[in-house]
């Protein structure tokens, strides 16, 4: 019979519950400036990806939705353009003098979902980098689903 620190050994060797139990992303983004106009860009990059013509070509960059926001607060969805099932994903703002730092959150729906192949990690990044942001980015997997592994050309 395995004891259970032989099963935790197994389980981190096997790297299958090095991340979140649940299909989940945490990322924080620095910069210097100010977080209105991070926040005004990172908006305008959900409403540009609201349709599905940005994933004509496959990839993720579609079917976004603004939820609601408030200065320093944007909450919205995303689609996955194959299996359809939605994300929730935040961004809180924090001005701190002339740095401005962005938490990005975002979780699937599916409550049994535990690997995403970083999809959660891409819903957040694909925006960031669609809106020409240059941010200095901290992740690591065991607060992002499969962040190491994630493919954000393709999820
Ligand atoms: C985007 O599309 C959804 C439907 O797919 C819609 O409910 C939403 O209001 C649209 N607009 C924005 C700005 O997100
Ligand atoms: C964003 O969503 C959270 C959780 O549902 C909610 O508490 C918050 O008020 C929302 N923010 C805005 C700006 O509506
Ligand atoms: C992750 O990728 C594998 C291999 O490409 C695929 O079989 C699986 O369905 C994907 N899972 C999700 C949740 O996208």
């Amino acid at each position: 019979m395995l004891t259970l620190s032989a099963l935790l050994v197994l389980c981190a060797a096997s790297c299958v519950f090095c991340g979140p139990f649940h299909a989940s992303c945490s990322v924080v983004w620095n910069s210097n400036g100010n977080c209105d106009y991070f926040h005004t860009k990172i908006v305008n990059q959900i409403k540009a990806w609201n349709g599905t013509s940005g994933c004509a070509n496959g990839g993720e960059k579609c079917r976004y939705s603004l939820v609601s926001q408030s200065r320093y607060q944007i909450n919205a969805t995303h689609k996955n353009a194959n299996t359809h099932y939605k994300d929730d994903l935040n961004f809180n703002f924090f001005q701190i003098s002339y740095s401005c730092s962005i938490k990005g959150y975002s979780t699937s729906e599916n409550p049994n979902l535990v690997l995403d192949n970083g999809t959660n990690y891409c819903n957040l990044y694909n925006l960031i980098t669609g809106a020409g942001l240059e941010l200095k980015e901290s992740v690591s997997d065991p607060t992002c689903t499969q962040f190491s592994i994630a493919d954000c050309s393709k999820y």
